[in-house]
């Protein structure tokens, strides 16, 4: 009885997320001050064994009456205390009781893809305020893909002067017409990009709420706009001319490391992040077949294979920003040709890549499209906007275990779910691919292991979406999600077989 009460009183408290350990006392508080103190004995106790990640961000909530005391090491640990407490002012009750917690992973992260559609300052400080509110500590910012470039830099101007706008909001328009760039002052021009000052600017907005932003230069491939502004970075014919718009940028060419070396420099003066992330994912490898440079490099590095021209890339640049005191983040297609240790992994093609990357010693992030795509359909493709993959929906992306039987839990430093843009060029259209979805990210992020309650879960998530919706955010309403949807099952046949009717019918209980 001990036992179920400690996994169930957190949960009655309707944070998201749940809290490891809360118990109750009689009555509400009306909260008239909060004070904080030095970690009490009873806290170090409780977090003694923690790891320091952990530790850092563990607090104690006592809620009396009129006052509550927050106790924690860090600022960043208060900090996360008055995120309960606002939450539970939110959802209109702060119930008496002491409240202890701390989270399991130390990477619990969005990511935005900036490129496909261009979201601007208002929408990054909006959903990093969301963010807070639910413990997320990283932003991971796709800075650059083919669609545009979106940082300025000061060494490579024409990256955003001749690929930041273009005709198409919605990137697949784009791509029908031919990919056109155009000139910012275009009279049908789409885009934008951020200057180094808005983002130290918003660097600092992150910072204020314990948000580290991870910058993700992309290469090699998903880089026509890059050899479009800098066709020195494309392949090379025998007669000397470049391959025009290359989706993959020359390993061959020292134009290209040039390039993505000063940029890096440019992104880590204005980034502190540990982490940076290059990005490796899908490179067609099409042109270096074909090109001079790259069969140079072959033969001086006396390679067979021309995927170990991507591992050349990778490697360079790792131990470039290594030399510059951080380390490299790259989507789990880098883990395929040779790559140190010290670099992140970030799983994304499913769990495989992260599982193989976590047996190799690599620490690794967990983003397996699988589960955590929020690009995909969150319900039924008839009722909703056009999107992609499998029905990801929120019970789904809730059944998210990122530690896979036989991984090492300590070399996981958590999960984050990905936001790409193709079918999504607004940023209203954003807020409703991102919310409630990635309550449960938050939740799987911070709550202990084994504690999942599906049910109580969407409760909780209903209650939380009306606080998000109430603050202005165009969030998805549970309220009209289809009875697949809400089953956590993806498909009409495995709906079936477990026996349950009705599937496209919409409940109207709550
Ligand atoms: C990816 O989704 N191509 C990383
Ligand atoms: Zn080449």
């Amino acid at each position: 009885m001990k036992f179920l009460l400690s996994i169930l009183l957190p949960l009655m408290l309707g944070l998201i997320p749940a809290p490891v350990d809360y118990k109750p006392a009689k009555g509400s508080s009306s909260v008239d001050r909060v004070v904080v103190r030095k970690p009490s004995r009873v806290l170090k106790k409780a977090t003694a064994e923690l790891p320091d990640f952990s530790r850092n961000e563990a607090y104690r909530l006592r809620i009396g009456r009129r006052r509550v005391v927050i106790e924690a090491y860090t600022p960043e640990g208060v900090f996360r205390a008055r995120k309960s407490l606002e939450q539970l002012q939110a959802l209109g009750n702060v119930p008496r009781g002491i409240i202890l917690d701390y989270p399991r992973f130390r990477h619990r992260g969005l990511m935005i893809d900036e490129s496909r559609s261009f979201k601007g300052m208002d929408f990054l400080k909006k959903q990093m305020d969301a963010m807070a509110l639910l413990k997320f500590n990283i932003l991971h910012l796709h800075l650059d893909d083919s669609a545009g470039w979106r940082i300025e830099s000061e060494a490579y101007p024409l990256l955003t002067e001749k690929t930041a706008w273009r005709i198409g909001q919605l990137y697949w328009d784009w791509e029908k017409n031919g990919y056109p760039f155009v000139d910012k002052d275009h009279p049908q021009a789409y885009g934008g990009c951020y200057s180094p000052a808005e983002m130290r600017e918003l660097v600092a907005y992150a910072a204020e709420r314990h948000i580290t932003i991870i910058p993700e230069i992309e290469m090699p491939g998903h880089s026509m706009e890059v050899t479009t502004a800098y066709p020195e970075v494309a392949c090379q014919r025998e007669d000397g001319t470049r391959f025009k718009g290359a989706w993959d940028v020359c390993p061959g060419s020292e134009a290209t490391f040039q390039l993505f070396e000063t940029v890096l420099s440019e992104v880590m003066d204005i980034f502190p992040s540990e982490y940076i992330h290059i990005g490796g994912d899908e490179a067609s490898m099409y042109s270096w077949t074909k090109c001079v440079n790259c069969r140079r490099r072959m033969e001086e590095e006396g390679f067979t294979d021309i995927r170990q021209l991507q591992g050349y890339l990778v490697r360079r640049i790792e131990a470039f920003v290594r030399s510059r005191g951080r380390q490299i983040i790259g989507w789990d297609e880098i883990l395929e040709t040779g790559v140190p240790q010290t670099a992140v992994i970030q799983s994304w093609r499913g769990v495989s890549g992260g599982k193989k990357a976590n047996a190799a010693g690599h620490k690794v992030v967990m983003s397996p499209n699988s589960h955590v795509y929020f690009d995909y359909y969150q319900d039924l493709i008839r009722k909703e906007p056009p999107a992609c993959g499998e029905l990801t929906s929120l019970r789904h992306v809730y059944s998210y275990e990122p530690v896979a039987p036989g991984m090492d839990e300590s070399l996981v430093l958590g999960l984050q779910a990905n936001l790409w843009c193709e079918y999504i060029p607004t940023c209203e259209h954003a807020e409703y691919m991102l919310w409630p979805r990635a309550f449960a990210i938050a939740e799987t992020g911070w709550s202990p292991a084994g504690s999942k309650d599906p049910d109580g879960f969407r409760k909780r998530a209903l209650a939380m979406q009306d606080v998000l919706r109430a603050a202005g955010y165009n969030t998805f309403d549970l309220r009209t999600e289809t009875n697949l949807a809400r089953s956590g099952y993806r498909t009409f046949e495995d709906y079936a077989a477990a026996g349950l009717e009705d599937p496209a019918g919409i409940p109207t209980e709550e």
